[in-house]
């Protein structure tokens, strides 16, 4: 019997998206907004969940306070009042779109988790804009 696992974190976090093979003009087509060279901030929710097979001896799926801890060393100390294109090395040549981005978190967590379990990864870049990323 799985059952599915899910810890709330927040970070804010500053992003540009642009192609620097692109001139300016393609980049605000098709990034808009998110393109302004000057950067803006988001206020980022994340849901993280662990699905898999209840321990018999604790009846937990995974202890929350591990996945709790896990998600503020390894996401929130990373990310967290950063600016994403230029303090975070994953997007020197990655654009940070909320895509990218819950990729990378996933990536940082997949190896924490047991690999028996399965690791979903939910990104809200606005309350109304959100991506899902399962591995
Ligand atoms: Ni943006």
């Amino acid at each position: 019997m799985k059952v599915k696992v899910s810890r709330k974190a927040h970070f804010n976090a500053a992003h540009r998206l642009y192609r620097k093979e692109w001139d300016d003009t393609k980049n605000y087509a098709i990034f808009g907004k998110c393109n302004n060279p000057n950067y803006h901030g988001h206020n980022y929710e994340l849901i993280v969940s662990v699905t898999g097979e209840i321990d018999q001896e604790t009846g937990f799926v995974v202890d929350m306070k591990i996945l709790k801890d896990l998600i503020r060393s390894k996401i929130e100390d990373a990310l967290d009042h950063k600016n994403l294109n230029v303090e975070v090395p994953e997007f020197k040549s990655l654009i940070p779109t909320a895509e990218n981005i819950a990729i990378v978190i996933y990536n940082k967590l997949r190896p924490h988790v047991d690999s028996n379990k399965e690791l979903e990864v939910v990104l809200y870049e606005t309350p109304r804009n959100f991506v899902t990323y399962k591995g």
